[in-house]
C-alpha cells in the first residue's frame, strides 16, 4: 500500500509537470488564445482559496483576503488564466510558508486598476535567486524544495500569462521574514447610466 501511494504520488507529479510544459508550449507558440471577459478579481480571488483552504489547512496556514467588500473589483482579462496566475502564487505562498504561517492577499483599488498582492510569512527569496524564479525549471535550494513537489514552471506560467494582459509580476522580498508577489489589471469602470431621451 505504502508503494502504491507513492507510485501514484509520482505519477501526479508527472502528469502536473507535463500539464505545465504543455501550457507553456503553447502558449509560446500561440497555439493557445486569449479569451477576454469581464469578472470581478474578489470572486475570483475568494474561489482559488476555496480551493486551497484545505491544503493550507494541514498545515495551519491561514489564507485571509484584504479586500473593501462594499466595493466591486471588475476587469476584463482571461479569467480562466487569471485563475491560474492566482492558484500558483497562493499555492507558492502556502507552499513554500512555515507552518502556521500566514498568506494574506490584497486587492487595491486605483484609478485606473487592480492591484493583486499576495504575501507570505515564508523563508523568503535570497536576492541573487529573485531575478531568476521567473525562469522555467529554477528552483531556490533545489534540494529542500524537492521534498515539496513542483515543477518549477508555475512562475514562468504566471509571468507569459501577465505579459499577455500587458501586465506584470513584481516581486519584494526579505529573507527570513517572507515575500510579496503583485500584478496589476485594468478596473474595468462602469459607465454610467446614460440620461434617458424622452
Ligand atoms: N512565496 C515564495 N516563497 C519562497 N520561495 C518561493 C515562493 N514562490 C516561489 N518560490 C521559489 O521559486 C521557485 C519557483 O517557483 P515556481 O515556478 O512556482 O515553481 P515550483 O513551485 O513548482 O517549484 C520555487 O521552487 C521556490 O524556490
Ligand atoms: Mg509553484
Amino acid at each position: 500500500m505504502k508503494f502504491l501511494k507513492k507510485a501514484a504520488k509520482s505519477l501526479d507529479s508527472l502528469d502536473h509537470l507535463v500539464q505545465d510544459l504543455l501550457t507553456l508550449n503553447q502558449m509560446e507558440s500561440g497555439v493557445i488564445k486569449f479569451s477576454f471577459s469581464e469578472f470581478d478579481l474578489l470572486e475570483l480571488v475568494t474561489e482559488v482559496i476555496e480551493e486551497l483552504e484545505h491544503k493550507a489547512g494541514k498545515r495551519e496556514v491561514q489564507i485571509t483576503v484584504d479586500a473593501d467588500r462594499t466595493k466591486g473589483y471588475p476587469t476584463i482579462a482571461d479569467r480562466q488564466k487569471i485563475y491560474r496566475v492566482c492558484q500558483n502564487l497562493i499555492f507558492n505562498a502556502v507552499k513554500y510558508n512555515h507552518d502556521g504561517g500566514e498568506v494574506k492577499v490584497n486587492l487595491k483599488l486605483s484609478k485606473n486598476q487592480i492591484q493583486v498582492e499576495v504575501k507570505d510569512t515564508g523563508p523568503g527569496i535570497p536576492p541573487e535567486d529573485l531575478k531568476r524564479i521567473f525562469e522555467r525549471f529554477y528552483r531556490v535550494e533545489k534540494s529542500r524544495s524537492k521534498g515539496k513537489g513542483g515543477t518549477g514552471l508555475g512562475l514562468a506560467i504566471v509571468k507569459h500569462i501577465l505579459e499577455g494582459h500587458k501586465s506584470k509580476i513584481s516581486v519584494t522580498s526579505v529573507v527570513g521574514k517572507g515575500s510579496i508577489f503583485s500584478f496589476e489589471l485594468p478596473l474595468e469602470k462602469k459607465k454610467s447610466d446614460p440620461i434617458e431621451a424622452v
